[in-house]
């Protein structure tokens, strides 16, 4: 196991880029499945996330290559099962289930079980297949999907879910006729997938939108695209800014995605604004408070909640920041509490009540945002603060000690013997 050790209370100064998204960069790679032959990817982040569904697509039978892009041939898949092993480390592996019933008319997903933010189930994945002619069996903690072939179909689902859009997408592009879906999710990445199966030969109209309507083609041909940049890791390298009183210029910072979380970083009292080299993220001595209340994109994204939060904790006032997404995503508040901030939780609220000052301190980090938010609060608090488990990061951020480092921070990676 690996830690980072952070000495805070250096205000950031310089540069970065933003890596690819990581959840664009999971369903297209699952979507090569849809097309035999090689696909080839840029800008696709270095990260274990990307490497599990590697691995997960080499055990369905494609060869991946990693170099300057990524290739992925699927001339031969021969195995249609998404075992619990790889299943339980990402939850993001359910992406081949609608690929592969789509292709092959058969797939054996294991059932993703909990994990650290919530149930996380699969039930509109399938039952979205259901109503396209699947026939949908649950037995041994999987979910056997069979469908000579898939028949368009018009959805609406009950909840947003994102890669339950993108899952019934790639479903739906080789189906007979034309599918409905609407109450989709409209984020960045689900539009990237739709963008890279239309560069394949699908129809797919809508994405973006709360209705995506797929005409269903015989074939699809594989195809090169660029992966858009990460919108998390940018809000996430903004906030560094701001909660160490910094300055950064990001160059590549996919702005037109952020608007709803620039609204209340501003609010908050940061300077933001496009200069010629880039977005420049300015922090201030005088930070307001500001409410939060996550919601499926174009609102608050869940995924930058734990990080804003880090930030409301050296904040004047009070914040309320409410989470609407997933049931239990408030794991970094009684960390960010050992670091001194004073959060209460009540029910789906934080109540985030700004201190002067944070105090290093050994903090452990339980999933992905939450360890950022960690950093974040390491990067901003006096003395030293142990980060604990930070594979957790690993998934999500590639390099982070790196780039926080040419930005003056002060972040070392340590063996850790916590288990
Ligand atoms: C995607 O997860 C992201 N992952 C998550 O990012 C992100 O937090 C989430 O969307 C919400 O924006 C990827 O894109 C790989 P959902 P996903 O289905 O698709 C419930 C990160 O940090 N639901 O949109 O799994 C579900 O329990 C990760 O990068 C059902 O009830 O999330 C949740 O409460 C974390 N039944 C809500 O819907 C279903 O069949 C939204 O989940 C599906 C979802």
């Amino acid at each position: 196991m690996e830690a980072f050790l952070i000495e805070g209370g250096i205000k950031l100064k310089g540069s970065i880029n933003i890596s690819g998204a990581k959840n664009a960069a999971l369903p297209l790679m699952a979507s090569s499945i849809l097309a035999p032959g090689v696909h080839t990817f840029k800008n696709i982040p270095n990260l274990r996330d990307v490497k599990t569904m590697a691995i997960l697509l080499s055990h369905l039978g494609a060869k991946s290559d990693f170099g300057e892009t990524l290739t992925i041939s699927t001339d031969e898949i021969r195995a249609d099962d998404a075992p619990y092993e790889v299943v339980k480390t990402m939850r993001a592996s359910v992406l081949v289930m609608g690929p592969l019933v789509a292709r092959l008319g058969h797939a054996r997903i294991s059932l993703p079980g909990g994990c650290a933010i919530g149930a996380r189930p699969i039930d509109l994945h399938l039952k979205a297949l259901s109503s396209m002619g699947a026939e949908v069996n649950l037995h041994n903690g999987l979910a056997e999907v069979k469908a000579k072939k898939l028949r368009a179909s018009h959805i609406i689902f009950e909840k947003v879910t994102v890669t339950g859009t993108e899952n019934i997408m790639m479903a739906a592009v080789l189906a007979d006729g034309k599918t409905i879906l609407e109450n989709v999710a409209r984020e960045p990445e689900v539009v990237d997938l739709a963008n890279y199966l239309n560069e394949m030969g699908a129809r797919i109209e809508g994405a973006g939108t709360n209705r995506i309507e797929i005409e269903g083609v015989k074939s699809l041909k594989p195809s090169v695209h660029t992966v858009i940049p990460d919108r998390i890791e940018a809000a996430t390298f903004m906030i560094a800014a701001a909660i160490t009183g910094g300055e950064i210029i990001i160059n590549n910072a996919p702005i037109k995605y952020l608007k709803t979380f620039l609204s209340h970083l501003k609010e908050s009292g940061v300077s933001v604004r496009m200069e010629d080299k880039g977005f420049k993220v300015k922090g201030t001595e005088k930070l307001s408070s500001v409410d939060v209340i996550t919601a499926p994109y174009p609102g608050f994204a869940t995924d930058i909640q734990a990080q804003f939060m880090a930030l409301m904790t050296i904040a004047d006032g009070i914040s309320i920041i409410k989470e609407t997404i997933f049931e239990n995503r408030f794991m970094h508040v009684p960390e960010l509490n050992r670091l001194g901030a004073n959060i209460k939780i009540d029910g789906s609220m934080a109540i985030v009540k700004g201190c002067k000052k944070l105090r290093g301190a050994p903090v452990q980090a339980t999933d992905l945002r939450a360890s950022a938010s960690l950093v974040l609060a390491g990067l901003a608090a006096e003395g030293i603060t142990k980060v604990s488990r930070i594979y957790h990061l690993e998934r999500g951020y590639e390099k982070l000690d790196e780039k926080l480092s040419t930005l003056g921070a002060k972040i070392l990676r340590i063996p850790d013997k916590l288990p």
